[in-house]
């Protein structure tokens, strides 16, 4: 993932990418009813984890498992869709290479079948 890191310069570039992209999932009206009064502590918990999910790197949950963290959601697939395609969309938009997005949707895929339960 380290190319992915460079292509959108360094960890300062990373941030400034996810936290774009976190404020459009937070603002979705479609994802709303799943944000809606969760506190900025816990979004950024949430920003921190999502980002770890994606481009590797130290595990920053809280204890609970990413499966544990969802359970009460009801979380749909359509839901599960959009989170991903927000990131996908801002790397892209920021200009790293197709093959880098695509491994970066590949790794969240592999966590729907532990966050949908609906
Ligand atoms: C795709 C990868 C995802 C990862 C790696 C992830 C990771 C996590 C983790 C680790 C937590 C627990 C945070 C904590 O205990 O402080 C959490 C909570 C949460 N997640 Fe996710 N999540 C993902 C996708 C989603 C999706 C698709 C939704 C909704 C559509 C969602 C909505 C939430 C909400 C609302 C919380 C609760 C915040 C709270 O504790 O009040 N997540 N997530």
């Amino acid at each position: 993932m380290h190319a992915i890191y460079d292509e959108l310069g360094g960890s300062d570039g990373v941030r400034t990418a996810v936290t774009v992209m976190y404020h459009r999932i937070v603002a979705d009206p479609e994802l709303a009813p799943w944000f809606e009064g969760v506190d900025t502590e816990r979004l950024k918990s949430h920003q921190r984890a999502f980002l770890a999910a994606a481009f590797g790197g130290p595990q920053v949950f809280t204890g609970r498992s990413v499966g544990e963290a969802h359970a009460d959601m009801r979380i749909t697939d359509a839901a599960f869709d959009r989170v991903v395609q927000s990131l996908m969309t801002a790397l892209a938009d920021l200009g790293v290479a197709n093959e880098a997005v695509l491994t970066v949707g590949a790794r969240l895929e592999d966590m729907r079948g532990d966050i949908v339960t609906a």
